[in-house]
This record gives structure tokens, C-alpha cells and sequence, in this order.
């Protein structure tokens, strides 16, 4: 049975994710509340035929302590065949205009704090010369909108960064994924407006799990967000610069 660490373990697409992945893996958590997590591992043991998921703290911006995190994790399972990198802030952007150490707080856990993670993981998985690394990115890191390009950015950042470290592991048997999920309903969206392209976070993890099967490169989930993105990567400057939104 594979060993499936899942960073960010209590967010609202993970979970739905670990529901459909926990009868045939054995999945590590990490999430930055062992109390959350602990529930979601009682929910998953029930799920799963009475094997409980192990539990460990992790924190994206303790970057400190992300060497000793992975030592721990590989002391307990001693190799990690799968992560899944769900973990993401997304600030309210006119406060992070009032505050800009907000925005620099969100480009560390999105990015800096994912970068740092993924790099210790990946090295662990090039000495195995196996292993899946897939990075939840989004399509708001395709182009900066006037909106919410702060967010945006730390994704983009990520999509880069997955983008490169595809390239470099692939000489390694080690597959690297990049999903980029449209907007979706979940607790980081709960405050805003729900329109007809908001996907349910089910449907998003179904998405996960088939691309990660698939071993794609890269994947907008759901789908149609790939047409979306290609218009609005293609949009002159000009008239992006004028578009509300
Ligand atoms: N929802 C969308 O519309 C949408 C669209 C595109 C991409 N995404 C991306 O999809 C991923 C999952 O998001 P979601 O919608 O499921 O959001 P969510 O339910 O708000 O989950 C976010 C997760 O990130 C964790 N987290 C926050 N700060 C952390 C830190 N410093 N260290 C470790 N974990 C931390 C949270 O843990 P705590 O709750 O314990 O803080 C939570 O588990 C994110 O990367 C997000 O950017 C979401």
C-alpha cells in the first residue's frame, strides 16, 4: 500500500481528496491544527476499514522547520510514495493594498513556504528514484488581474516552480503534477459570491485523483477552465488592462 503525505490536510478540497483516496492508501496528514486533524482522522479511519491516519504538524512558514519535518515523516513510514500540496491562504486583497506584510505573509505560505517543502520532499524522492509530487496551484497564477493579482502571484510563483521541478525529476522516475483548479466552493471562498463556474470541492478532488492516475503535467480542473484561461492569457494589454475583473 502506498504512502500518501497530504500537506494541508484539513482544507476543504484535501478532505474531500483523502475521502476518496484513504480505502487503498496509507495517508500521512499535516496540517497546522493537530486537533482538526485528529477529527479528520477519526472520520478517515471509519472510512477506511479501521487504519488511522498518521498525524504531524506542519507549518508552511516555519520554514525553519521543515527539514525535521520530513525526517519525521520518513522515520515513521520510511518512504513517501505520493504528496499532495493542498495547503494556501488567500487574503482579502484591498486589506493586503492597507497592509502589504499581509501580502508578503501570503507569498510565503503559498510559495516560499511551498517551495522550501516540496524541495525536501523532492530530494528525498530523487535518492528513492520514485515517487508523485502534486502541487495545487490555480488558475488565478496564469495572469494577473487587477482583482487579485497578490494571490495570484504567490501561484504563479508555485506553477513555476512546478513547472521546473517536473524537468528536473523527471530523469529521477519521479512525476511532478500541476493542478490548477478554477474557483471553488469551499472555506478560502466562503465569503465571496458563487457563480455559475463555481465548482463543488467533490468534483475538484475527483479532478485531483484522475490527473495525479493519469500522471499529467498539468491540469485545469475542471476542464472548461483551460478554454476560460486561454482567452484571458490571450487578451491584448490594452484591453485587459481595461476589463473589471
Ligand atoms: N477555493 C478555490 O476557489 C481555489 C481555487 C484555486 C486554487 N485553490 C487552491 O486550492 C488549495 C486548497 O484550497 P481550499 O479551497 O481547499 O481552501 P481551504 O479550505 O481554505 O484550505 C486551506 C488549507 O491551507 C491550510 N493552511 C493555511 N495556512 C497554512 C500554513 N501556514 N501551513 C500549513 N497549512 C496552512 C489551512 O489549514 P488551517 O485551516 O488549519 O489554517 C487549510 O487546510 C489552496 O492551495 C488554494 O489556494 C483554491
Amino acid at each position: 500500500m502506498k504512502n500518501v503525505l497530504i500537506l494541508g490536510a484539513s482544507s476543504g478540497i484535501a478532505r474531500q481528496f483523502e475521502r476518496l483516496v484513504c480505502a487503498d492508501s496509507r495517508l500521512v496528514l499535516a496540517g497546522n491544527d493537530p486537533d482538526v486533524m485528529a477529527k479528520i482522522a477519526t472520520d478517515l479511519e471509519v472510512r477506511s476499514d479501521g487504519r488511522r491516519p498518521s498525524i504531524f504538524e506542519f507549518d508552511s512558514a516555519n520554514i525553519a522547520g521543515h527539514a525535521a519535518f520530513v525526517q519525521q515523516v520518513v522515520a515513521e513510514v520510511k518512504h513517501i510514495d505520493e504528496v499532495y500540496l493542498f495547503f494556501g491562504v488567500m487574503f482579502d486583497e484591498i486589506e493586503c493594498h492597507r497592509k502589504p506584510e499581509l501580502a508578503a505573509k501570503m507569498g510565503l505560505v503559498n510559495y516560499i513556504g511551498a517551495m522550501s517543502i516540496l524541495e525536501h520532499l523532492a530530494n528525498h524522492m530523487e535518492a528513492n528514484k520514485a515517487g508523485l509530487i502534486v502541487g495545487v496551484s490555480s488558475v488565478a497564477g496564469d495572469r494577473g488581474r487587477a482583482s487579485n493579482y497578490l494571490y495570484g502571484s504567490t501561484k504563479a510563483g508555485l506553477s513555476a516552480y512546478l513547472s521546473g521541478l517536473r524537468a528536473r525529476l523527471a530523469a529521477h522516475g519521479v512525476h511532478v503534477c500541476t493542478i490548477k483548479p478554477g474557483f471553488v466552493d469551499t472555506p478560502m471562498t466562503a465569503h465571496l459570491k458563487k457563480g455559475g463556474l463555481t465548482s463543488s470541492a467533490e468534483k475538484v478532488a475527483r479532478g485531483v485523483v484522475q490527473a495525479a492516475r493519469k500522471r499529467k503535467n498539468t491540469a485545469y480542473v475542471p476542464g472548461f477552465w483551460w478554454m476560460v484561461m486561454m482567452v484571458i492569457i490571450h487578451l491584448p494589454e490594452f484591453i485587459f488592462k481595461k476589463v473589471k475583473f
